[in-house]
């Protein structure tokens, strides 16, 4: 039996099939402009990796901030469920999951089985997210996916005052007027964001272990700032962004459970 789980971010897509417990397929897109499309082309091509026909799908499940748009689903559930099923499924003895994406941050506490206590979320302000390391990274012209090593290789973090990202925008080239290394602009930016994660993950409580998921959870330097400012390792899984549409995708395999009982 297949089923598959969707997870439409802000500036990723993600589709993940199952067999049983088994993962068979995944892909990650970029969003673009459709959060339809980028369903439709993320599915497609996790089918075509599992060697699966669409028809063999018995039931999508889709979450994240475009999963209204994925008309196509069975059933469209908040990433909240979806982070912390996936997550357990992953690390069972998770208490915690930070997942830090393209426009929005959350926090929550997974209880028993994989089921949401509480959570916090962001995604009214750009800072404390990728966007914000985007921003950064095209000031600095380093690629995004450098960005982590710049901020490891700095002796010392740049003090980044501004919480808003348009300010620390110009907060950033005037740094760089002033002859401060973009090692240490890269670190400061990185503690700035776990700074912001770390203050909204106190609302929650944080209980370890902690995982990061989401794409930031890519860049090793935010993964040490995040470190320093909760006082706890972080488990970070080899696909991070995958997290959710797992969790959608274990949530569909549940739907079909109920069906058949
Ligand atoms: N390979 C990578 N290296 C470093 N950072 C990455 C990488 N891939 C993605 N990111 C970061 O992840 C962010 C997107 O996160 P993601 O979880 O994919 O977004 P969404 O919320 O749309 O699902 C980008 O803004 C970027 O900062
Ligand atoms: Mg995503």
């Amino acid at each position: 039996m297949y089923v598959a789980g969707i997870d439409i971010g802000s500036t990723s897509g993600e589709a993940l099939i199952l067999e049983g417990e088994r993962i068979v397929g995944w892909s990650i897109v970029d969003t673009g402009y459709s959060s339809r499309r980028a369903a439709e082309e993320a599915l497609e091509i996790a089918l075509q990796r599992a060697g699966v026909a669409r028809e063999q799908l018995q039931r999508i499940v889709a979450t994240g901030y475009g999963r209204i748009s994925v008309d196509f689903a069975d059933q469209q559930v908040t990433e909240i469920s979806c982070y912390a099923r996936g997550a357990h499924f992953l690390y069972p003895q998770v208490q915690t999951v930070i997942d830090i994406g393209g426009q929005d941050s959350k926090v929550v506490a997974v209880g028993a089985g994989g089921k949401p206590l509480d959570f916090a979320m962001n995604d009214k302000c750009a800072a404390g997210t990728g966007r914000f390391l985007e921003v950064i990274a095209r000031i600095l012209q380093l690629e995004l996916a450098e960005l982590g090593d710049w901020a490891l290789r700095a002796r010392r973090a740049a003090e980044i005052s501004s919480t808003c990202t348009v300010f620390a925008e110009s907060e950033v080239v005037t740094l760089v007027a002033e002859g401060v290394t973009r090692e240490e602009i890269v670190a400061g930016i990185c503690r700035s964001i776990a700074r912001r994660v770390a203050a909204m993950a106190a609302r929650v409580g944080v209980e370890p272990p902690v995982m990061f998921a989401g794409g930031v959870a890519h860049n090793r330097g935010v993964v040490r700032a995040l470190e320093e400012a909760l006082g706890h390792t972080l488990i970070v899984p080899a696909e991070p962004q995958i997290v959710g549409a797992l969790g959608a995708a274990l949530i569909a395999r549940d739907g079909m459970d109920k069906e058949t009982r």
